[in-house]
């Protein structure tokens, strides 16, 4: 819901979010919700570190991608992904972020344990 203050940005996992003012970025409300986002392009739409996915049901809340934007994630923008230096937020909105590869990687070799298929991921 728009306060007064602007739009309600959540970042799953986790759910620590932001009041933002309508047209700020994913990425500038990612840091003030304390949330880190990695990158290396300062947002500039290069290093495609600042991917996130947004539900189906939120993708009207970001402003449509541009040309820079649709050139880097080409499919990728049908499955909700978006870079967070480019969708300005225009209405409440909540992004996943990506799993830290690290844990992602733990993750999979926990859940392949559990199966019985360690052997084959060591
Ligand atoms: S910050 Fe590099 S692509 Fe978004």
């Amino acid at each position: 819901m728009k306060t007064q203050k602007g739009w309600t940005v959540t970042f799953q996992p986790g759910g620590r979010g932001a009041v933002v003012k309508h047209g700020t970025s994913l990425l500038e409300a990612s840091r003030k919700a304390g949330v880190a986002l990695t990158t290396r392009c300062g947002g500039k739409a290069g290093c495609l570190m600042c991917k996130v996915k947004v539900e189906d049901d939120c993708a009207a809340a970001l402003k449509p991608p541009e040309d820079a934007e649709q050139r880097k994630l080409g499919s990728l923008l049908e499955e909700g992904v978006r870079l967070a230096c480019q969708a300005a937020v225009w209405n409440d909105v909540t992004v996943h972020l990506p799993e830290d590869p690290l844990k992602a990687a733990v993750r999979r070799r926990l859940e392949a344990a559990k199966r019985g298929e360690e052997d084959e991921l060591w």
